[in-house]
């Protein structure tokens, strides 16, 4: 990937700049703008370079959503005058967008002199402004996904031991060649969250009403592995798991202590209904651990952020899935389009 530091001459160009602020909005206000600051330094290198940028995103799965609550909040964080910067519209109001209409790429491409993508958490998706663009225009990694592909390509280039994954969120069937690739580079797997009520289930405990995937494929040879640690005590609602229990974090702490690299993506209880206590204690004593610690996921992301930890792991991940990709091929659509 080139980044955007081999851009020959910035000056007097138009950069179109794939931004990734499909961020948490609610009664039109931005929740969480992490990845709207994960921006700023691609943003500010362009326009001090002399260009003017066409910023690029989505919002929300479906188009309908209106940009107005990040356009606000984007001019209240960076502080940039408004007239450096224009917003295309929600990328996804536009059909060809999803469905990589090559002709919306070209119109897409029309508007600018330069492609830049600063959007790693997207770039797991084949979109016309991800992995079209860049062929009809010269294009460039921005900071932030640079930053992405380093942090994360060094816990499966060149991982230190002893390796923690701690792994939580729900969705089984897609996590699971993520536990099967760091079965084999990691020393120890947590598996928390709702994933683990699969693994309990499989072993015949009773689950109640707990979030399970019901997939099973391939759960009899991952419990064979003696590396798996699953959780041993809970926190139970309405016949529900929603969290994990204090005998399970008092199992982890010699193992966070001896570790020299933590990855973690996913919290390990139903967070959303008092079930975060755990996964803000092992955070805290992430943080404070001498481990390099590489953290992801949207939900866990957005936890750190509200407990203003951001700055206490060694990289926080802006991506959700594209994370978990990234992790599990090492590569992604939009990485290769640079190419
Ligand atoms: C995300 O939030 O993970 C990205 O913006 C991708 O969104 P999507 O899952 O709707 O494609």
């Amino acid at each position: 990937m080139r980044d955007i530091k081999q851009i020959k001459n910035l000056k007097g160009k138009t950069v179109l700049l794939r931004v990734d602020f499909n961020v948490p909005v609610k009664n039109g206000r931005v929740q969480d703008d992490f990845r709207i600051r994960a921006a700023l330094p691609t943003i500010n290198f362009i326009l001090k370079g002399g260009a003017k940028i066409i910023l690029l995103t989505h919002l929300g799965k479906d188009g309908k959503a209106s940009l107005s609550p990040i356009i606000k909040r984007f001019f209240a964080v960076s502080k940039i005058s408004k007239n450096k910067i224009t917003f295309f519209e929600n990328l996804r109001k536009f059909p060809g967008e999803i469905k990589n209409d090559q002709s919306f790429a070209k119109k897409l491409s029309s508007m600018g002199d330069v492609y830049v993508n600063d959007a790693f958490s997207v770039s797991h998706r084949e979109h016309a402004s991800i992995v079209s663009v860049p062929k009809y225009l010269p294009s460039f990694a921005g900071f932030q996904l640079t930053r992405e592909v380093e942090n994360l390509s060094q816990v499966f280039e060149k991982p230190k031991h002893p390796f923690l994954f701690i792994l939580g969120g729900a969705k089984f069937s897609t996590k699971m060649p993520l536990i099967k690739k760091y079965l084999k580079l990691a020393d120890s797997v947590f598996v928390g969250g709702a994933l683990a009520d699969d693994f309990l289930k499989a072993q015949g405990y009773d689950v109640g009403k707990s979030l399970v995937d019901n997939t099973n494929y391939g759960i009899a040879e991952i419990l064979k592995s003696k590396k798996l640690i699953l959780p041993i005590d809970f926190v139970i609602k309405n016949k529900a798991i929603i969290d994990i229990g204090e005998e399970t974090i008092k199992n982890l702490i010699p193992i966070i202590k001896k570790a020299k690299l933590i990855l973690w993506n996913g919290p390990l209880g139903k967070y959303e209904d008092g079930g975060a206590v755990a996964t803000k204690k092992i955070l805290k004593l992430v943080a404070e651990s001498k481990a390099e610690s590489i953290i992801g996921g949207g939900d866990t992301v957005n936890l750190i952020s509200k407990m203003k930890m951001e700055n206490k792991f060694s990289f926080v991940s802006t991506g959700g899935g594209a994370t978990l990709d990234f992790l599990v091929k090492g590569t992604l659509p939009g990485i290769k389009a640079l190419g």
